[in-house]
């Protein structure tokens, strides 16, 4: 596996081996690599002949007041599992070599955003997009994989490669869980023991949502008030949001009549988790 820590040097790999007609495929990460991330991985390296996964804690998608500094960093064990899951290439760019003094463009997107995540987190799609779109121009993959916990990022990153046109094949991965049900995310190392276990809440919370509406229940308010008084029940948990809503505008849905996306934020001893599920009605009550 080779280490590439500019961008001049992962563009000039990336034109030889498109030169040489390899298929590029990459997987984006911030590090501190998880059994989620192999999962993309792995699959990514069933899609293309060379598989390129970026390591980038992207300054520009936190806020002010948010976990940039806690964010969890293990270069050198990311190294190993890197190594060992098959990646061809780990481009681990430092920051200036991304933004160099006088940096001053952004993809901005306009309806996807103003949903969900984006709500709490008003410039955080702007940094995801700005750097996913560098990157498509840095490693120029053919095909890149992300994971479906982050619901609306993979809509927000479909919806740009659209309509900026970028010839890449996007590929959503499933969500991928611990035994007791927590989505796999490197946030959940900075939970202490108990937020841990109340952070069991989420998937449980989604799972109960996800079995009232294939029993019959229709009315989206009636399962977040569920939802919401069980997240809140665990001790340490303060809920971002708990939002049923149409997977392809994120718009809210009162009428649960089709399949929705249900998806929750909540804090737990400060570290925000995200999970998401769909929601398929049954017909006892429709
Ligand atoms: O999902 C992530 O880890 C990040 O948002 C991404 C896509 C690597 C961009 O920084």
């Amino acid at each position: 596996m080779e280490i590439i820590r500019t961008v001049s040097q992962m563009q000039a790999a990336a034109e030889k081996m498109r030169k040489r007609g390899r298929k590029i495929a990459l997987v984006p990460t911030m590090g501190f690599l998880h059994k989620g991330h192999l999962s993309l991985m792995r699959r990514a390296l069933g899609l293309a002949d060379t598989l390129v996964v970026s390591l980038f804690v992207n300054p520009v998608q936190f806020g002010p007041n948010e976990d940039l500094d806690q964010y969890p960093r293990d270069f050198e064990q990311d190294v190993v599992l890197a190594r060992q899951t098959g990646v061809n290439i780990l481009f681990a760019p430092e920051k200036d070599s991304l933004y160099p003094d006088g940096f001053d463009t952004y993809v901005v997107q306009e309806k996807l955003p103003v949903h969900l995540c984006g709500l709490c987190r008003p410039e955080h799609f702007r940094g995801v997009l700005t750097i996913v779109a560098k990157l498509f121009n840095i490693v120029k993959p053919h095909v890149a994989v992300f994971g479906e916990k982050d619901f609306q990022q993979l809509a927000v990153i479909r919806r740009m490669v659209a309509d900026l046109n970028f010839d890449i094949d996007i590929v959503g991965h499933a969500i991928v869980r611990e035994d007791d049900g927590l989505a796999m995310s490197s946030r959940n190392a900075n939970l202490d023991g108990d937020g841990r276990k109340s952070a069991r809440v989420l998937s449980g919370s989604l799972r109960s949502a996800a079995k009232m509406v294939a029993d019959g229940e229709a009315r989206a308010g009636t399962v977040i008030k569920k939802a919401t008084v069980m997240i809140l029940a665990e001790s340490g948990t303060k809920i971002d949001y708990v939002n049923i809503c149409a997977p392809d505008t994120l718009d809210d849905l009162d009428v649960i009549d089709r399949p929705a996306l249900m998806a929750v934020a909540v804090k737990i001893g400060g570290v925000r988790l995200i999970d998401n599920i769909m929601l398929e009605p049954g017909q006892k009550n429709v």
